[in-house]
């Protein structure tokens, strides 16, 4: 994997994307407009890019962020979206992102895995099936990645729509998302988050 987050993004996009350029834009099914697609290093996100995402992930989840021991930690969260090996597919129209994904080929549990770290669309986008595109993008992405054995995220098991949308394609409980907790009295009470996957099929 390591190898494979070397390349520069030009090799990158080669050898894993289709070959077609289908990916580089997307119709609105309701409105007709013509949205651009990109693909750019985390390094390579302009600081502009980066705040729009920013907002996007605050405006659909920071409240379940709140709920959660974590809490919603603006600081950290701006760190973690820049790091060197994430790679993000950018939504835009007129300029301004209006959904991304972002992603990492990358070890979990000694697994190489493409490991989803954040997607998020402008209320106007979702439900549109632009989710479930942009996540095929990093399933076909993991297919041509040869030694890749699943697609991998974490969700908050509050966010109901999306482990109903992540159901919708395939993804299970993946066996190192944590179990419920036994309360002293013996209750379970389920982990605020499930790590969800996908095995890779070629
Ligand atoms: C979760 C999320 C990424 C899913 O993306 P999405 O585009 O909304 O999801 P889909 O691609 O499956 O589309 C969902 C609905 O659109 C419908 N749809 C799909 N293609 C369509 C089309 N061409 N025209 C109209 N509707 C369509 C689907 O039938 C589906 O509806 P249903 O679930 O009621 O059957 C998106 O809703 C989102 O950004 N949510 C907020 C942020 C978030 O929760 N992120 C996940 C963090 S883990």
């Amino acid at each position: 994997m390591d190898r494979v987050n070397k390349k520069t993004l030009d090799i990158f996009v080669a050898d894993y994307l289709p070959p077609h350029a289908d990916w580089k834009s997307w119709t609105h099914p309701k409105t007709g407009e013509v949205y651009e697609v990109t693909l750019s290093t985390s390094t390579a996100v302009s600081a502009a890019d980066f705040e729009s995402c920013f907002r996007l992930i605050e405006d659909t989840s920071a409240e379940d962020y709140k709920k959660s021991s974590d809490g919603w930690k603006p600081r950290a969260k701006k760190k973690e979206m820049q790091l060197l090996d994430l790679k993000y597919f950018l939504v835009k129209h007129n300029q301004k992102v209006e959904g991304f994904v972002s992603f990492m080929p990358t070890y979990e549990d000694d697994y190489p895995v493409i490991y989803c770290y954040e997607i998020h669309l402008s209320s106007s986008l979702q439900s549109t099936g632009l989710g479930s595109i942009l996540i095929g993008h990093l399933e076909a992405i993991g297919v041509n990645i040869p030694e890749t054995e699943k697609t991998m995220l974490t969700c908050f098991t509050s966010n109901a729509q999306a482990v109903r949308f992540y159901e919708k394609l395939g993804y299970v409980k993946d066996p190192y998302s944590p179990p419920p907790k036994q309360l002293r009295n013996g209750t379970k009470v389920e982990a605020a988050y499930v790590i969800l996957s996908k095995p890779i099929e070629r």
